[in-house]
């Protein structure tokens, strides 16, 4: 079902901006793949620097509980990635770890009932602008191979209707376990932030609604739902 329809563009806007101007007019599993994005989206409304050689796309689905969406994608991302010969980590909630350098993101957009799913990967990209270098990263810059985009595109519409097949037969335990398996940073010590408000203390799971459950230092545990986590040097 996912990418049994495929807008597959040149350039775009944002391949995210392109799926709700279509939302009622076309099939779940809907892809708009594009190959350049203008003006590609981050979470937090941040850019997403969007050349030529990354795979940058949108899927249309119409999940019934919509709140694990962004962990399946999560999944689906790394499994594909895996099937292609690369190993990376998830850092709750979305984003793509290879060496701890960002690699690709997820950003997850409802719209009534309707879910759009922004992936972004940066495959092959040679170099990034100065003020991205120290975070962001690609395949190609952290293993010195190209990656085929063709495949890895391939991989993650499987992957992607395998995790999203689990998330609506309610096989969650599952989900999670393999969520468990890639999110490399569980244990470890993080910063999470929620707007303002800051907290610090071990990431030590995650909930069967996509929370990130964290200990604090005085032992509590809190669930947070939204924001964003980062790693404390160890
Ligand atoms: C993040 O901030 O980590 C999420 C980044 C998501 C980027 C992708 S690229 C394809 C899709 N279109 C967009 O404009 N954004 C998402």
């Amino acid at each position: 079902m996912i990418g049994s329809k495929v807008y597959s563009l040149d350039i775009v806007d944002s391949t995210n901006e392109f799926a709700k101007a279509l939302l009622n007019a076309t099939p779940e599993g809907t892809v708009v793949l594009a190959r350049q994005q203008t003006n590609g989206r981050g979470r937090f409304g941040k850019t997403w620097f969007s050349p030529e050689q990354g795979l940058w796309m949108s899927v249309v689905l119409r999940p019934t509980n919509p709140a694990l969406i962004t962990i399946a994608a999560g999944v689906a991302v790394c499994e594909a990635l895996h099937d292609c010969g690369v190993s990376p980590s998830i850092k709750w909630p979305n984003d793509i770890l290879l060496n701890n350098k960002k690699i690709g993101g997820i950003l997850t957009e409802t719209v009534d009932h309707h879910v759009i799913v922004g992936i972004g990967l940066n495959l092959n990209i040679q170099s990034f602008p100065d003020d991205l270098s120290d975070v962001a990263s690609s395949v190609y810059l952290e293993t010195g191979q190209r990656i085929d985009r063709e495949k890895v595109y391939n991989r993650v519409c499987s992957q992607l209707e395998r995790c999203y097949t689990m998330l609506i037969e309610n096989q969650i335990d599952a989900l999670l376990s393999l969520w468990r398996s890639h999110a490399m940073f569980l244990g470890h010590d993080v910063v999470v932030e929620q707007g303002d408000k800051k907290m610090t203390g071990t990431a030590l799971d995650i909930s069967e609604s996509g929370a990130l459950i964290v200990t604090l230092s005085d032992g509590r545990l809190e669930r947070v739902i939204g924001g964003t986590c980062r790693l404390l040097a160890r």
